[in-house]
């Protein structure tokens, strides 16, 4: 069994992770290697953390970094059975990855994508094996969170749910099926509040701080919904608010404006060192 990755970003890294921890042979791209060993970098350092409180041995860790290869293209991607597409949440490179890893790929690999709110069937018509592309949607951070929304497209088989579905629970999670609908269940519902509360800066009705503090102390939130947008990456968020707004029609689902300057200044939240709050 192998799994391909592509996107070794904060969704891509965590993937690749959980599929080494699992005994997967794992790949995992990105546009250079030098965003690729980023992201190995990154699952070296939660690892190390993770030997430092006992969680795992020093030789577990080995065992998993040893376990995931840098693959500087594509066509790395030919014999691997599951590919885990995790790039930026734009339809037009999704599609035209997934054009491409079709070609690429022998006829029994299942198609993958993390996306977090973009229809799967239209992925999936860029494809001639719309059968085998399926919606992978796992949270972050993903050693963490145990729940992978599973998202069948129209044309998506029983058998290629089964095989997911079976991989994800291999990957210490768990599944549940969601129908194809913009921003699944997972982002329709969480997303609607970050947009309300970016609302709530930008009318000026209380501080990021305050909203946040609200969220945790009155309504038992871990996080607050602005640390939250933060954690996923302004970017992400207004894409899946544009994803929901063009889907439904409805403009219930309008992107707050504040979103869109934060994330036209390059504020994407804890990824660029700023976004509601700043980092270091
Ligand atoms: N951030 C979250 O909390 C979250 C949660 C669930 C799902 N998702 C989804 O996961 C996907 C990735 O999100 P992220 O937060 O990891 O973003 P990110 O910006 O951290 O990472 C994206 C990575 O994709 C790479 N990339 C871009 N174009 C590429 C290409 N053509 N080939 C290979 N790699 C390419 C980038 O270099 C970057 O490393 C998106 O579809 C997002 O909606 C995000």
């Amino acid at each position: 069994m192998a799994v391909f990755v592509i996107g070794a970003g904060q969704m891509g890294a965590g993937i690749a992770q959980v599929a080494a921890q699992a005994g997967i042979e794992t790949y995992l791209n990105d546009i250079s290697e030098a965003y690729i060993l980023k992201g190995i970098e990154k699952i070296r350092t939660l690892l190390e953390k993770n030997v430092a409180k006992g969680k795992i041995s020093a030789g577990e860790k080995d065992r998993i970094l040893s376990g995931i290869k840098p693959a500087l293209s594509l066509d790395d991607a030919k014999d691997c059975d599951l590919v885990i597409e995790a790039v930026i949440e734009k339809i037009e490179l999704k599609q035209e990855i997934f054009s491409r890893l079709d070609k690429i790929c022998k006829s029994e690999t299942i198609l993958a994508s993390n996306t977090s709110s973009l229809p799967i069937t239209e992925i999936a018509a860029a494809t001639a094996r719309p059968e085998k592309v399926i919606g992978m949607h796992f949270m972050q951070p993903v050693p963490v969170m145990s729940l992978v929304e599973v998202i069948r497209g129209l044309a998506t088989s029983d058998e290629t749910f089964g095989s997911v579905e079976e991989l994800s629970k291999k990957m210490g999670k768990v599944p549940v099926e969601v129908k194809d609908v913009p921003g699944f269940i997972s982002n329709r519902v969480l997303q609607m509040m970050i947009n309300e509360a970016i609302y709530c800066v930008y009318e000026g009705v209380a501080s990021p701080e305050g909203i946040d503090e609200i969220m945790k102390r009155g309504m038992n939130h871990p996080m607050g919904p602005l640390q939250l947008a933060d954690f996923i990456g302004l970017d992400t968020v207004l894409y899946i608010m544009e994803t929901m707004y063009k889907g439904y029609c409805d403009s219930k689902y309008r992107p707050c404006p504040l979103l869109r300057q934060y994330v036209k200044a390059g504020w994407l939240g804890r990824k660029s060192g700023r976004g509601f709050y700043t980092y270091q």
